[in-house]
């Protein structure tokens, strides 16, 4: 299927890949969730005047967001610039994104009788074609880099079926998730299957990603942590769980598990065995290891993660100081289950560009064993 299905082949194989592997790399690779943004000025200018769903659906522009942090930081990974809830506008939600509020959907479904809304035959290859085509053009620019240039890996990535059902029950984001929570433990049935239906789309959508040139995709379940461990296990994890199976019997690229305020639920995210585990910035490396231990995954399964974004909002030695402290407790994993470098959630939209660099130059100088 790909080259990177032979051994022989991992040099050739992108530095971050190959430290999700599990193999000793010169340094740790480090790429950062929502790394195209509004902290940067070259996205801000390109966004003036457009939509957020203009720039994110129009291919030259949302190829070259995504470019961006590579351009100016020469990140280890380039994400492609979307959104999690762009394949359910391709399933039939209309939505739109508000200034200082966020997504904002235009159909719920928020019990069985609006179920239909979400179309059940979703072709990601037909529905979402400009994400196809924003990963193909990504590709052909990462395959065009000139020979010596330490190659980027090409990161998909889609939501998780809770994290996507929360969004369709309550129309947008929410604080205290009310309506997921009423839906969750009050309709039950309709909420298996609306996580049910979310699960067959997202991995026909991976699989897409895949097939466009994801040199590996992540899994966002960035509202699961707002369930107890039991009630994760019921109702979330079962379907990450399918989307990871299947996927990682589609492809040898790997598949990242991001769940967060995840702290309370590592033992759970184990159990799905993806290949690399996502951390959350409160999560601690002594219970990762003693989780991964207990279910027999220890040195097998990568981790990445995890400073506080917001750290970047303090002084350049605190920055210094904190991504030191997060490299030297995830340092047992480099080389051994696996190790890369990245914020534990998303990077805020102020952060200041000379801080982003000082955790750049702070990883790539942090001396491997
Ligand atoms: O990581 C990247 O650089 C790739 C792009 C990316 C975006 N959203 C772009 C975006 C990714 C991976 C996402 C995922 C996403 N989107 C998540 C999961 C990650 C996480 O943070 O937990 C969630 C929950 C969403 C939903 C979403 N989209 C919200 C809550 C918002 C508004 C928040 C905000 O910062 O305004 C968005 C809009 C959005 N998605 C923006 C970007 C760059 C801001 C758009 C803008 O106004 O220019």
């Amino acid at each position: 299927m790909s080259s990177q299905t032979t051994p022989n082949d991992n040099q050739a194989l992108p530095m971050l890949i190959r430290a999700f592997a599990g193999e000793a790399t010169p340094r740790t690779p480090i790429w950062y969730m929502r790394q195209a943004g509004r902290y940067l000025p070259e996205y801000n200018e390109l966004r003036r005047g457009r939509s957020f769903l203009e720039l994110s659906e129009t291919v030259e522009l949302a190829v070259e967001v995504s470019l961006q942090p590579f351009r100016r930081f020469a990140v280890d990974g380039i994400i492609m610039f979307s959104d999690i809830l762009t394949p359910l506008k391709g399933a039939g939600i209309p939505l739109h994104f508000e200034e200082k509020k966020g997504p904002v959907l235009d159909q719920t479904v928020a019990d069985e009788s609006e179920m239909h809304h979400l179309r059940e035959d979703f072709d990601p290859g037909v529905d979402t074609a400009h994400v196809a085509d924003i990963l193909k053009t990504l590709r052909a620019h990462i395959d065009a880099l000139p020979a010596g240039t330490e190659r980027p890996a090409l990161l998909g990535f889609a939501g998780a079926p809770f994290t996507l059902a929360s969004y369709l029950v309550e129309g947008g984001t929410s604080k205290k998730f009310e309506k997921t929570k009423g839906a969750v433990f009050g309709a039950s049935e309709f909420f298996h299957s609306l996580s049910d239906r979310l699960t067959e789309h997202m991995i026909r959508y991976l699989k897409m990603q895949i097939d466009a040139g994801a040199d590996a995709v992540q899994i966002f379940d960035s509202w699961a942590g707002i369930l107890s461990p039991a009630d994760y296990a019921e109702f979330a994890a079962p379907y990450t769980q399918r989307i990871v199976a299947a996927l990682q019997e589609y492809t040898p690229r790997p598949v990242i598990l991001f769940v967060g305020n995840s702290a309370h639920l590592l033992k759970e995210m184990i159990a799905q065995q993806p290949r690399v585990l996502s951390l959350d910035w409160r999560v601690q490396a002594p219970a990762v290891e003693r989780e991964m231990e207990a279910a027999g995954a220890l040195n097998k399964m990568a981790v990445q993660g995890n400073m506080d974004p917001l750290t970047l909002y303090g002084t350049p030695e605190r920055v210094r100081s904190a991504a030191s402290r997060v490299l030297e407790n995830f340092a047992g994993f480099a080389g051994r289950g696996g190790y890369v470098f990245n914020l534990g959630h998303g990077i805020h939209p102020s952060s200041p560009i000379p801080n982003v660099q000082t955790m750049l130059d702070t990883v790539r100088s942090f001396p491997v064993k």
